[in-house]
């Protein structure tokens, strides 16, 4: 038994948004936090459009997801969280803005609260030492898009209680997920090893070893990947991916985690993905079609 009747979640993206939905529909009384209600409603459309989906397909009756969304509130204000048994913090990954977030719930929540980082790339000790509760400070990492993909990586650091980590590892049961277990190393599992090849394929097309299509079809039809990887990197945002790249090359000193030159111009030129509208493809058209990548230009600068 976890004892987690209530959850709080930080942050309404992609992710956040996410979270919240699968805690609601597990049956948790679920409240989600962003700094704006533009970017609560934005969150909250992706939700009811998920929720959609999975009513279309049977996955759950439309009373099931009414039911969810009653168990769903939607707030601006952080200490509206101080109530939670666990707190999902999904935010950019910025350890300054993570940690002021930290602080603050610190010391809003009374000390049973169990904080958990749901980050990609940094380290869960970097955050759990900013606060007065490190030992009942985890990682759980969910993967986009949260309702479909079944993996949560639960990440203990060297403080992290024994009672902690189980109770994280059974939640993330609750959810409906099948958690394993990660030491603190910044990508753990997942993205150790698929950021590079993210990258890799980045590279490939800035080489112009095969179009942006080809590359894609490649990985898909060759070695049964669900999205090839240009497709998934528009799918995660190339801003979120390029972030992820410069805290692991940091970390690991390691030339395959240094994004390429054509992935940081897409930033800087506004291409996104998905999320924008273009990225690797441009999402205007449906089907979305190969977009052509932005050529370097003398004032155009490399670091997005
Ligand atoms: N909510 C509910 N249902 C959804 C959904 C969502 N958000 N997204 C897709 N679905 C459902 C669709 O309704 C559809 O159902 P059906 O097959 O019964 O009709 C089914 O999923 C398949 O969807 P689509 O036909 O639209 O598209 P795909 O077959 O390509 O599946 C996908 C979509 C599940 C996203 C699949 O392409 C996939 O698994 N892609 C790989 C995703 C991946 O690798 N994620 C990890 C990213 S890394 C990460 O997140 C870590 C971070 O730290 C960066």
């Amino acid at each position: 038994m976890t004892g987690i009747k209530r959850v709080g979640v930080v942050g309404c993206g992609l992710m956040g948004s996410g979270i919240a939905q699968v805690a609601a529909v597990a049956g948790f009384d679920t409240v989600v936090r962003d700094v704006s209600q533009p970017l609560l409603d934005r969150g909250r459309a992706g939700i009811l459009k998920s929720l959609g989906r999975m009513v279309d397909k049977g996955t759950i009756t439309s009373d099931a997801r009414d039911a969810s969304l009653a168990r769903l509130r939607f707030v601006t204000e952080l200490t509206e969280l101080k109530d939670r048994d666990i707190i999902v913090e999904a935010v950019t990954e910025d350890l300054d803005l993570k940690n002021g977030i930290w602080r603050e719930l610190d010391r809003a929540c009374p000390p049973e609260t169990m904080f958990a980082s749901n980050t990609s790339s940094l380290t869960i000790g970097s955050m759990a030492g900013a606060t007065l509760r490190p030992d009942r400070f985890v990682g759980l990492h969910f993967f986009n898009p949260v309702p479909m993909m079944p993996l949560v990586e639960v990440i203990r650091t060297e403080t992290t209680s024994e009672e902690t980590f189980e109770r994280a590892y059974s939640f993330a049961r609750a959810l409906g997920k099948e958690p394993v277990a990660a030491t603190d190393s910044p990508g753990f599992i997942v993205n150790l090893l698929l950021v590079p090849f993210l990258l890799d394929a980045a590279r490939a097309r800035e080489r112009g070893t095969a179009s942006t299509a080809d590359i894609d079809r490649a990985m898909q039809l060759g070695c049964g990947h669900p999205m090839g990887p240009l497709s998934l990197m528009d799918y995660i945002g190339l801003d979120t991916v390029v972030r992820i790249a410069d805290i692991m090359v940091e970390a690991y000193g390691e030339d395959r985690y240094d994004a390429p030159a054509l992935l940081r111009r897409m930033v800087t030129a506004g291409h996104h993905g998905r999320k924008t509208g273009k990225g690797f493809y441009d999402y205007s058209a449906d089907p979305p079609v190969p977009a052509d990548p932005p050529v370097p230009t003398p004032s155009m600068s490399e670091k997005a």
